[in-house]
C-alpha cells in the first residue's frame, strides 16, 4: 500500500520505517529540511534501538523516502497517517500542528478526485478526530466524510523498545468513521498477526489515554504506599510487592508455572514517572474531564503523588548526617535506553539540588547532550568516566536504572571513605552494600 506519514518525530518515523519494512511504500513528510535530508541518507535524527539499521534497509530497498512536499506525497498515497506532535500546553494538548496539517490535507482534497483515508496516529483526546479534524477537512475540501476516509489508530510504543513494540504488538486498535478506511487499515496491518480491535475513533482515542493513565496510576499508587511503608519503618516495599504479585490475579499459574507479567515492574517504588507520555496524557485527560464539568479526583491524585516523588530524594539527602554538598549523579534520561530527558525525575532532582547549592558531577551514557541544552549551571559538570568520580564525591545518586550502574556495588566494596548512596530506582541489592549508607524508595 502507498502511505504518507506526516511528522518524522518519534512515532511517525518508527511507524513509517516499520511499515516500509513490511513492504509498504512509505513517504514521510516533515517541514524540517535538515531532518528530511538525514533520513534520505539513512540516518535517523533520534536515538531508538535498531532504528538506524532498519531505516538504512528500507531506504536502500527504496520503500522509504522523506520529503517536505506534502502535496506530492499525498498524490502518491492511498492512506495518510498523521503523526505530528501534540505537546502539552497549560495541561491541555496543543492541537496547532494537527489543525495545520488537517487544513493542508483539506486543501489538497479540494483539488483532487482521489479517495484518501486520513488516519490520526498522534495522541489526541476523545472526539478530536470525529469532530475537529473532520470539520476542518470537510470545510477546507468542500467534501463530506465518505468522499474521504477518516480513522484513528493509536500507538502503544515504549521508547527504547519502539521497533519491537511496533513489529510485535499486543493488539492493534483500529478506529474508523467509514468502512473504506476500516478496510484499508485492516489491509495495512495484514502482515501483523495479533488481536485487532475495530471501534469508532473516539473509543480508539480513549483506549490510548485509559491505557497510559492506568499505568501511571499503578506507579503513583505504589509510590504512595511505599512512602507510607518507609515512614512506618522496617518494611521493604519490594517484599510487599512479592506479596501482592503472588496473588493469582496478577500472576496466574499456566501449565503448573507461575507467570509474572511485566506489568508488575510498574509496582516498583521510585522517583516517579516521566517521559513525553504519562505526565502529558494524565494532565490532558484531567483537563478534558474538568472542561466537561467532571471531578477528576483520581487523575489529580496520580499527578500530585508524582510531583512529590523527587522531593523524597532531596529529603533523604538533607536528613542524612552527611554535611557534604558534592554529588555524583548517575543517569539523566527518564528511563534507560533512551536519550530523552523530558519530564525526567532525574532532571527534577538535579534542579532541586542545584537550587540548594550542591555541586554535581553527572553522567549518562547518551543523555548528556540533551541535559546540557536544558540545564545550565556553573555547579553542574559532566563526566564520561563515572567510576573514577566515586572517590571524589560523598553522595552518589542513581537517577536512571541503566544496567551499567549495577557495577557500583563492586566498586563501593573497594571504596574506603563512607558514601551516601541514594538509589531512586531500586537498582542495587541493599544487602550487598555493607559499609556505606544506602537509602532508597520504599525502604
Ligand atoms: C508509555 C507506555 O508504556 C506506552 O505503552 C505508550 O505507547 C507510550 O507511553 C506513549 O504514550 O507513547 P514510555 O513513556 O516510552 O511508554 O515508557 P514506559 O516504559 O512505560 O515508562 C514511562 C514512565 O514510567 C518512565 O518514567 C518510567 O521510569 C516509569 N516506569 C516504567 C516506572 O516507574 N516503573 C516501571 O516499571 C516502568
Amino acid at each position: 500500500m502507498k502511505i504518507t506519514v506526516i511528522g518524522a518525530g518519534y512515532v511517525g518515523l518508527v511507524s513509517g520505517v516499520c511499515l516500509a519494512s513490511k513492504g509498504h511504500q512509505v513517504i514521510c513528510v516533515d517541514v524540517r529540511k535538515e531532518i528530511v535530508n538525514c533520513l534520505n541518507s539513512g540516518t535517523p535524527h533520534i536515538f531508538e534501538n535498531h532504528l538506524e539499521n532498519l531505516l538504512q534497509t528500507v531506504v536502500n530497498d527504496k520503500l522509504f523516502s522523506a520529503t517536505t512536499d506534502l502535496n506530492r506525497a499525498l498524490e502518491n498515497s492511498d492512506l495518510v497517517l498523521i503523526a505530528v506532535g501534540t505537546p502539552s500546553l497549560n495541561g491541555k494538548i496543543d492541537l496547532g500542528q494537527m489543525k495545520m496539517v488537517s487544513n493542508q490535507i483539506g486543501k489538497f482534497l479540494r483539488k483532487s478526485d482521489k479517495f484518501l483515508a486520513i488516519v490520526v496516529k498522534s495522541t489526541v483526546v476523545p472526539s478530536t478526530t470525529d469532530s475537529l479534524i473532520k470539520d476542518i477537512i470537510e470545510s477546507e475540501s468542500e467534501k463530506k466524510l465518505g468522499d474521504f476516509g477518516l480513522g484513528m489508530n493509536p500507538e502503544f510504543l515504549r521508547e527504547g523498545n519502539a521497533i519491537d513494540d511496533f513489529m510485535n504488538p499486543d493488539r492493534i486498535v483500529i478506529g474508523f468513521e467509514d468502512f473504506r478506511t476500516k478496510n484499508l487499515l485492516n489491509q495495512l496491518y495484514d502482515n501483523w498477526n495479533c488481536q485487532k480491535l475495530f471501534v469508532n475513533s473516539r473509543t480508539a482515542e480513549m483506549i490510548k489515554y485509559a491505557n497510559n493513565t492506568l499505568l501511571a496510576c499503578l506507579i503513583s499508587m505504589n509510590n504512595e504506599l511505599s512512602n507510607l511503608s518507609s515512614t512506618v519503618g522496617d518494611i521493604d516495599y519490594l517484599d510487599v510487592i512479592d506479596g501482592i504479585s503472588s496473588d493469582n490475579r496478577w500472576s496466574p499459574t499456566i501449565n503448573n508455572e507461575k507467570i509474572y507479567p511485566s506489568i508488575i515492574s510498574y509496582f516498583t517504588p521510585g522517583a516517579g514517572f516521566g517521559g513525553s507520555c504519562f505526565p502529558k496524557d494524565v494532565q490532558a485527560i484531567r483537563t478534558l474531564g474538568e472542561s466537561l464539568g467532571l471531578n477528576m479526583n483520581m487523575s489529580n491524585s496520580i499527578l500530585n503523588v508524582n510531583d512529590n516523588q523527587p522531593d523524597v530524594a532531596l529529603r533523604k539527602i538533607e536528613n542524612s548526617p552527611l554535611a557534604s554538598k558534592s554529588v555524583l549523579f548517575l543517569g539523566l534520561s527518564f528511563k534507560p535506553n533512551t536519550d530523552d530527558i523530558r519530564e525526567s525525575s532525574s532532571i527534577k532532582i538535579l534542579n532541586l539540588l542545584l537550587s540548594r547549592d550542591y555541586n554535581i558531577i553527572a553522567h549518562d551514557p547518551i543523555a548528556v547532550k540533551n541535559t546540557k541544552k536544558e540545564v545550565q549551571n556553573t555547579r553542574l559538570k559532566f563526566t564520561v568516566d563515572w567510576k573514577s568520580e566515586i572517590k571524589n564525591n560523598d553522595i552518589v545518586i542513581i537517577g536512571t536504572n541503566w544496567e551499567e550502574y549495577k557495577k557500583l556495588t563492586s566498586i563501593l566494596g573497594e571504596e574506603k571513605s563512607k558514601k551516601l548512596i541514594i538509589d531512586c530506582k531500586r537498582l542495587l541489592d541493599s544487602s550487598e552494600i555493607k559499609y556505606h549508607h544506602y537509602s532508597t524508595y520504599g525502604k
